[in-house]
């Protein structure tokens, strides 16, 4: 058990790109295969070794997830904690919410629209064996158009994050940054320090970008599968038609 880090698992946002599947929830409530979205942000989590953990969301369906998750026992969550952002500002804001949650520990912030087959366990072991700083986890991906609406590192020749460019016309390297980072505590220093960006949102780039200027900034890149449901409707239905025929969180 990682005593030591905290989860937080952000589920606000009001999901326009599945309008008008999200007009009536919240994306994160919407099935895959034969389970509402954030159990498997949950699950990653906790299989990790992760047992305190926060939910952040917002909007109207607030209420549904304490009825899904309840005290969190159930899914192997010792605490649960919930945040309420008042309206969509962004990864970073929401991530914001969770500072007294968080306290002096460390955290690994999962987006809970991001699903992944393989286990968190080795990037959360990596992160403790690092001293201080944050860690992104990578995800190989060919197709220029589907990086340019991701965060894309630039990567110097020894294979060094030197810049994290978000959703780029001109994608710096063939890899994304998947919605799942480790942070020290100083990260709530950070984002105060941000500037809302062309969207209107606290961006997690420029949260990221802040440890890369700094050097403390590490990757892994992750094996297996990875899928960000709430990228479009196609996206949704691959990450449904994995995750039915191979499942989720494998060992
Ligand atoms: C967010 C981040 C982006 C990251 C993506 C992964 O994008 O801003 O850097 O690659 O999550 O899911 P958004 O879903 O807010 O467009």
């Amino acid at each position: 058990m990682l005593s030591w880090m905290k989860g937080v698992i952000l589920a606000g946002g009001t999901g326009t790109r599945l309008h008008p599947l999200t007009r009536i929830t919240n994306k994160h409530l919407l099935p895959i295969y034969d389970r509402p979205m954030i159990s498997y942000a949950v699950e990653a989590l906790v299989q990790a070794g992760i047992t305190e953990i926060m939910v952040v969301t917002g909007g109207t369906h607030a209420g549904e997830f304490l009825r899904l998750l309840g005290n969190g026992h159930e899914h192997g969550i010792d605490r649960l904690s919930y945040g309420y952002q008042e309206r969509p500002g962004g990864i970073a804001e929401a991530l914001g919410l969770a500072e007294r949650f968080v306290g002096g520990d460390r955290v690994v912030v999962m987006l809970g629209d991001n699903i992944i087959e393989r286990s968190l366990r080795p990037a959360a072991e990596h992160f403790e064996a690092q001293r201080s700083g944050a860690r992104v986890l990578l995800t190989e991906v060919s197709d220029p158009s589907h990086l340019r609406h991701l965060g894309v590192p630039q990567l110097d020749e020894q294979g060094r994050v030197v810049h994290i460019v978000e959703k780029p016309e001109d994608p710096p390297s063939n890899y994304g940054v998947t919605g799942i980072y480790f942070y020290d505590s100083d990260v709530f220093d950070v984002i105060p320090t941000l500037e809302p960006s062309g969207r209107g949102e606290l961006e997690i780039t420029d949260v990221n970008n802040h440890y890369v200027r700094q050097g403390t900034m590490e990757y892994d890149v992750l094996e297996g599968f990875w899928g960000d449901a709430g990228e479009s409707i196609d996206a949704y239905y691959q990450v449904n038609d994995f995750v039915r025929l191979h499942g989720a969180n494998k060992g």
